[in-house]
């Protein structure tokens, strides 16, 4: 059955790069986090990575004791972000693939290739009741593994359509189409779809669209354009363009 919702995840890790770029106390994600549910966010994301250069342990602590909304973990399958994970608890785990030399998480995980290596942390995940998913590319091989490892849902990289869109309107569509393909298969196989990564005001509306896609994953973008118009303004701006885009395509396929 087709989402006819679509949530957002606030992505809050860039307030925390801006606060620690001075060691201070300011700007808080936290305070970003609790600014996001009233703008319209359906759930926080956070990524504390091994190298803490954001989020660190304790805004996850925070984020799990102050803020309401539920919260999406993301971590790399390591034996201490697990502990953490299982100390917490938090909604959802989102397994991305971690290095430190990257700026941001670059590329999607090798679920076809890491099976046994990310097996035990599905696992142990799942049975703490924690909704775990696989951020990978559009590649129906990488789904098929996520299903196989038992994972609920798959999160897709967005970032290579975002890219392809800013260099032509042909490129886009090509990424765009193996999203489209990518979240169909996903439905076909029982998994959740979710999607993130690079989407602004510019991209989003396309994927927004995906009926099968359940929930977007958005930081960098409205993070920078908060600077210019405020975060509340953003949000609320994104979650408009999502909602009547995805408003439209549920009027296009009924008519
Ligand atoms: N989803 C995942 C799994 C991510 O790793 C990130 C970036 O941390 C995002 C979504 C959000 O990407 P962006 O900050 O580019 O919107």
């Amino acid at each position: 059955m087709p989402h006819r919702s679509l949530r957002l995840g606030v992505n809050i890790d860039h307030v925390a790069t801006i606060r620690n770029a001075r060691g201070g106390p300011h700007p808080d994600p936290v305070r970003a986090a609790r600014l996001a549910a009233d703008a319209g966010a359906d759930g926080i994301t956070a990524h504390l990575r091994e190298d803490r250069r954001h989020i660190t342990d304790s805004d996850i602590e925070r984020l799990m004791h102050d803020i309401a909304l539920p919260l999406n973990f993301e971590m790399a399958a390591t034996d201490e972000m697990l502990g953490i994970a299982l100390k917490h608890r938090p909604h959802a785990a989102c397994l991305v693939p971690e290095r430190r030399e990257e700026r941001t998480t670059e590329g999607g995980l090798d679920v076809a290739r890491g099976q046994a290596h990310l097996r035990p942390y599905v696992e142990a995940l799942g049975k703490a009741g924690i909704r775990v998913s696989m951020f990978i590319e559009a590649d129906p091989r990488q789904l098929d593994a996520s299903r196989a490892l038992g994972a609920p849902v798959v999160e897709i990289h967005t970032g290579a359509y975002c890219h392809a869109a800013l260099r032509s309107a042909a490129e886009g569509k090509r990424e765009l189409d193996r999203i489209v393909a990518a979240a169909a298969h996903a439905e076909r196989i029982g998994l959740e779809c979710h999607a993130g990564h690079g989407l602004g005001f510019d991209t989003v509306a396309p994927v927004a669209a995906i009926a099968s896609i359940a929930e977007l994953n958005i930081g960098h973008f409205l993070i920078g354009e908060a600077v210019f118009s405020g975060l509340d303004s953003a949000i609320r701006r994104m979650r408009a363009l999502m909602d009547k885009a995805r408003a439209d395509s549920a009027g296009a396929r009924s008519a």
